[in-house]
């Protein structure tokens, strides 16, 4: 089942780290990096497990500074089980010649399995077989089986697992200057069940600062073997540390089985007394290997029940799409529902950007609203809880309403660095990226697409409508009128484009009227008053009187609606920020010329003595945001609200291929974003782009990045692209609709949708649109397909047809 399974059939040591992290096994509570189950940290293995939202603090001197960093902490190993052959060396897959090797994550039941034939420097030939699961069904719960066939041998095999805590964070070279040592240990002790006196282990660290105490048990057996129940086992342990030995015979074409049930607990776990008991108690109670399987494989059943999105044209596409919603629900699944953490724009996969939550949710919402909404909703709840830390910010930075950081961790603080390391130069430089507020659009915007795509009055009530109000009464506190161009302006902010931060040769950070975060703020404060107005009178005045909003703030943002300045030159580009035109124009065939890759060019153009500020260069979309962000229809009537001209298709098109001719694509939500703008006017460029972005991780194309944590943003964004984009989805006054663009490339694509709490299956091919309503669901609901508009009572379906101009409905069925 190649569409469902990322395969390697060749061990190479330099592409580990990469594996390691696309091949991580996760179940939104905890997630281990697919590493070796033998291996250590080295140069080429980096073993590591990260629990959602598991963080610490710690400082590090550096040039002469004290600065803090949080960072998402490495956790003991709970997956470290090796073994030897007759008092031999510890399996290593460098000391023995590699017969054939294969390593396998099968995405639709979520076991990670490897299998290698051997021969050893003894002249013994054996297979070894692995898989590994992080269970989806018992959050707590991990499993680990070996097999151990011996083709042409017979000996005593020594069996070590270990829970490891002996680790700190080196996941990330650029960091490895910065304090890496987060976690002490408390408890390393064998314990024995005392129902059968089985021998397990138990481990117990804390967080340096955070206290955040973790315990790990492990029961390790041989489970078939005919010489298993002579298996003899002991323990031994020191700080950090416990490991059991089991020796046991095997014999001439034997297998020996042997399987490694973990447990993980932490101190803010709900419904346990204490880490420690809970986890050794999970252990204790925890099914076999087999039974433990059978459970995970269900569940992940379900999720790709629901989850799934077909595009049968190209068994390659298909694979990366699932591999990328694969980590999504690794990421956010219903595990995390109950727990108090964001959208870590790497996953929770690896140590890169210290496992922080950017404004990347803008991208992974858009799926989780349309299938799993109550995990979007808890990513909500992350924001909503931290209100008070932004209001903080908000307040000592003079201004009202609440300031999202830039990057977020535990308690809602800004994370971002103030230096960050150049590796081309060597050089520590500032770090302006934090004064990018338009993260707190993104979580407004969020906010009004779960409101629409659900309907839950409930979320509005109790969350939506207060994090909406704050961030708008925060934007128009940084919002001034200048009273020469009766216009509203916005200073000193950064686009999402982090290349520009200041103007050219200036020591103050930061840019005018950047066009996205304007624009974005002209839609919020219109959409507050339709938050006000979706809640009921009792809501909207408790709200109020509680947020102490009168009508002459209303009345504020109304007139910022209107009179937000927007700038523009070259004859209806749209400027990235007032001035934009005067940057000089960027010498791209050179550059390509002289360094091949371009893609991070404020490196480059910092370790010449140069800055990416002076030129019309961008890393990732930042007008184009708003194309993305808006149909063209949206985006005209925020213009219009702003008394510009609408922009023309024209101007649209001319836009769009300004932007993209100046664009890096540093960061990889960049071809994304531009495969999205450019799906209606050029499907066929856009489908080019949309492959580029498929393989951001799985090719890791920024050399490097990957194996420091999966792009979840690019990861959620391509599979967005296929149900939004290509479909022409849209949520628009109570109705659902599509305006498709289809590409021959894309096949027939499949794919469910939850809107107002009915389950949809849609089909789209060349010709033809299906939209089936599965029975059982008591809204009917309206769909509207390029402008026919049909409404669909559940169980019925309903099939338009797409050539030749307007679509017209050719049938209506019962669906099954
Ligand atoms: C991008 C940001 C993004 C961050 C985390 C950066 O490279 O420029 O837009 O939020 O990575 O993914």
């Amino acid at each position: 089942m190649s569409e469902w399974s990322l395969v390697y059939d060749q061990f190479d040591p330099k592409n580990q780290g990469l594996l390691e992290a696309l091949c991580a096994t996760g179940n939104g509570y905890y997630v281990t990096r697919g590493a070796f189950c033998w291996v250590m940290a080295d140069e080429t293995h980096y073993p590591a497990t990260y629990l959602a939202g598991g963080y610490n603090r710690a400082q590090t001197e550096i040039a002469g500074r004290i600065i803090e960093n949080e960072d998402l902490v490495n956790l003991p190993n709970w997956s470290a089980l090796t073994f030897r052959i007759d008092d031999g060396d510890w399996f290593n897959i460098q000391a023995v010649s590699v017969e054939s090797f294969r390593q396998e994550l099968d995405l639709y039941r979520g076991i990670l399995k490897v299998e290698v034939r051997f021969t050893d420097k003894k002249g013994r030939e054996s297979t070894l077989q692995t898989r590994r699961l992080a269970s989806m069904a018992e959050k707590h719960l991990g499993g680990l089986e070996l097999s151990l066939t011996a083709h042409n041998w017979s000996g005593r095999v020594e069996v070590l697992s270990g829970l490891d805590g002996r680790v700190i964070n080196a996941g990330v070279r650029r960091y490895r200057d910065l304090n890496s040592s987060h976690i002490n240990p408390v408890a390393a002790e064998p314990f024995e069940n005392p129902d059968t006196g089985e021998t397990m282990l138990h481990l117990l660290v804390e967080t340096k600062q955070s206290h955040l105490r973790v315990s790990q048990a492990a029961r390790t057996r041989v489970v078939s073997n005919p010489h298993a129940f002579e298996a003899k086992s002991s323990t031994e342990t020191e700080a950090g540390y416990a490991r059991q030995t089991i020796r046991v015979d095997v014999g001439h074409g034997e297998t020996l089985v042997v399987e490694k049930l973990a447990s993980l607990y932490n101190s803010r776990d709900t419904a346990i007394s204490e880490p420690g008991v809970a986890a050794r108690e999970a252990v204790i109670h925890a099914p076999a290997f087999q039974r433990l399987a059978h459970d995970h494989e269900r569940m992940w059943c379900m999720l790709w029940d629901r989850c799934d999105i077909v595009l049968d044209r190209s068994s390659r596409i298909q694979m990366i799409l699932r591999l990328h919603m694969f980590h999504l629900l690794q990421t956010l699944s219903p595990n995390t529902i109950d727990l108090d953490v964001g959208v870590p724009a790497r996953g929770w996969h690896g140590e890169a950007y210290r496992g922080h939550v950017f404004w990347d949710e803008l991208f992974i919402l858009p799926f989780l609203n349309f299938r799993l909404p109550a995990i979007a909703r808890s990513c909500l709840r992350y924001r909503h809880l931290r209100l008070p830390a932004a209001r903080h910010a908000a307040y000592e930075a003079g201004l009202k309403g609440a300031m999202f950081p830039w990057q977020s961790g535990s308690d809602g603080r800004e994370e971002s660095q103030k230096v960050h390391l150049n590796p081309r130069s060597g050089r520590w430089v500032p770090d302006n990226s934090s004064i990018q507020r338009h993260v707190s659009l993104a979580i407004a915007y969020n906010v009004w697409r779960h409101y629409q795509i659900t309907g839950s009055e409930h979320f509005l009530e109790l969350r939506g409508a207060e994090l909406m109000l704050e961030i708008t009464r925060f934007f128009a506190s940084l919002t001034h009128f200048n009273a020469q161009t009766g216009r509203y302006e916005i200073h000193r902010v950064m686009g999402p484009d982090e290349y520009h931060e200041a103007y050219p040769d200036t020591e103050t950070a930061g840019l005018n009227n950047n066009a996205y975060t304007n624009v974005m703020v002209a839609w919020l404060c219109t959409s507050a008053m339709r938050v006000l107005a979706s809640l009921d009178a009792a809501h909207r005045d408790e709200l109020m009187d509680k947020l102490m909003l009168d009508e002459r703030e209303l009345a504020l943002w109304d007139d910022m609606s209107r009179k937000l300045t927007v700038c523009f030159h070259d004859d209806g580009i749209i400027s990235q920020f007032e001035g934009y035109e005067n940057l000089k124009e960027f010498d791209w065939e050179g550059y390509r010329e002289k360094y091949g890759d371009i893609q991070r060019l404020d490196r480059i153009l910092e370790a010449e003595g140069d800055s990416a500020n002076r030129y019309k260069l961008s890393k990732q979309a930042d007008v184009l945001m708003l194309f993305y962000l808006f149909s063209r229809e949206e985006l005209s009537e925020l213009m219009q609200r702003l008394g510009y001209e609408p922009l023309t298709l024209e101007q649209w098109q001319r836009n769009i291929d300004y932007y993209l001719a100046r664009t890096s694509h540093g960061s990889t939500l960049s071809y994304m974003v531009h495969a999205a703008v450019m799906a209606r006017s050029h499907p066929e460029k856009a489908w080019e782009l949309f492959t580029q972005a498929l393989h951001s991780d799985i090719d890791d194309i920024q050399g490097g990045t990957t194996p420091e944590g999966i792009h979840l943003g690019a990861m959620a964004g391509t599979v967005d692209l296929v149900q939004r984009c290509f479909t022409g989805l849209d949520v628009r006054d109570g109705a659902l609709h599509f305006d498709p663009v289809f590409v021959e490339r894309m096949g027939t694509l499949k794919l469910k949708l939850r809107h107002l709490g009915s389950w949809l299956h849609v089909t789209m091919q060349q010709d033809e649109m299906t939209v089936a309503a599965q029975t059982g669901w008591a809204q009917p609901l309206t769909i509207c397909v390029r402008g026919e508009t049909r409404d669909l009572q559940p169980g019925e379906s309903v099939t338009f047809n797409l050539s030749g101009g307007g679509a017209a409905e050719v049938g209506r069925a019962a669906a099954d």
